[in-house]
């Protein structure tokens, strides 16, 4: 490809954090574990932060965390990577899938009349959703929020970050998402005590003190290698998310037709990935494969169409239609300007 979708970033300064933890540090639990918590709970604006071994196992650990198990029900949107139903599902409790917004692809709970024990709503794309709707549902049914952030590190919602919104946050660190750790990764946010220390302790097995479990838990910890790395991806965040910014405002001004799913416009997105909606989507997929350029469908499959969904015989009209229109872009900072540019220029071929 002349033109990745995705470029894995391995920097000098990641390499040298990488190696000195490991020449200096416990390989599980070392200081660098601590200090990416304390500086990832600072960045996010909430009390603690608890880093966990994947995104999934943060939204995992947060239900279990808030007691959500066996008979309870959560409602979580379709157009989202797998992890955000099932860890509803790993924890004995009940997938409520619900229709999306096609204007940008987020929850949509207008019309709905599900009565859950608790809410996931998913910051997709990098585009915070709509929370005052999500706040609502919340306080209508006094029900916890676990924000699943996994894919809007530094995102913004009026002003807050998105993971300090609801009563948990999880993030990912998968390496395509905004900042990596070398390897998988996630983190809790929140300003709950008591669900930070079940949380920690359900992350290590379930343990109390050092010879005592009072819960069943399991081995969810992340090493110390990759907090070391994940320290200095949060200390280059801001700047990758204004490059990622500029991208966006480069696509937008220079395609033909603005076709880029639209900003929150109570928040800002941090640009994950850079949508565009059209019918002719297999056509710029097509003109973009032939010149080289890599592209990307975040989802194909909504949630409820995959065949561990099926049994559930959901029908969600507007998440199945999207499915089918969506595409990304690159979107990733190492992008160049002139880069983009072509990318534009191809696309404007299709649709121009
Ligand atoms: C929206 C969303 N939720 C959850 C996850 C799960 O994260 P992980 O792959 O780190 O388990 C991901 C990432 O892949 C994601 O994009």
């Amino acid at each position: 490809m002349k033109i990745p979708f995705f470029v894995q970033e391995f920097t000098e300064e990641m390499e040298e954090a990488a190696i000195h933890a490991l020449r200096n540090e416990s390989f599980v639990g070392g200081e660098s574990v601590s200090k990416f918590e304390e500086e990832f709970a600072r960045y996010t604006g909430t009390k603690y932060a608890v880093s966990v071994n994947s995104g999934n196992s943060a939204l995992q650990l947060s239900l279990m965390a808030l007691d959500i198990g066996n008979k309870s029900k959560v409602i979580t949107p379709t157009n989202s990577f797998i992890a955000s139903a099932n860890c509803i599902r790993m924890t004995n409790a009940e997938p409520i899938l619900t229709d999306i917004d096609m204007k940008d692809g987020g929850i949509d709970l207008a019309n709905n009349n599900d009565v859950v024990n608790a809410i996931i709503p998913v910051h997709i794309y990098g585009n915070p959703c709509n929370f005052d709707s999500v706040k609502l549902f919340s306080e209508e049914q006094n029900i916890p929020i676990i924000e699943d952030a996994c894919q809007a590190h530094g995102a913004e919602y009026r002003g807050k970050k998105v993971g300090s919104l609801g009563d948990v946050g999880c993030f990912s660190f998968y390496p395509t998402k905004n900042m990596t750790v070398g390897g998988d990764g996630g983190m809790t946010t929140t300003d709950n005590e008591e669900i930070a220390l079940k949380i920690k302790s359900i992350r290590d097995n379930g343990r109390k003190t050092k010879n005592e479990f009072d819960k069943l838990g399991f081995t969810m910890r992340l090493n110390t290698v990759n907090a070391a790395i994940g320290r200095v991806q949060l200390r280059h965040l801001d700047e990758k998310t204004a490059r990622r910014r500029e991208i966006a405002t480069i696509y937008r001004k220079n395609l033909a037709h603005d076709c880029i799913l639209p900003e929150n416009k109570d928040g800002k997105s941090v640009y994950h990935q850079i949508v565009i909606k059209h019918e002719k989507r297999d056509d710029i997929r097509k003109e973009l494969t032939d010149n080289e350029i890599g592209s990307a469908i975040y989802y194909e499959t909504p949630i409820h169409k995959q065949p561990i969904y099926e049994e559930f015989g959901y029908r969600l009209p507007n998440s199945e239609r999207f499915s089918k229109e969506i595409m990304s872009l690159p979107s990733y900072p190492q992008l160049t300007d002139e880069q983009a540019l072509e990318i534009c220029e191809c696309v404007n071929r299709v649709i121009g």
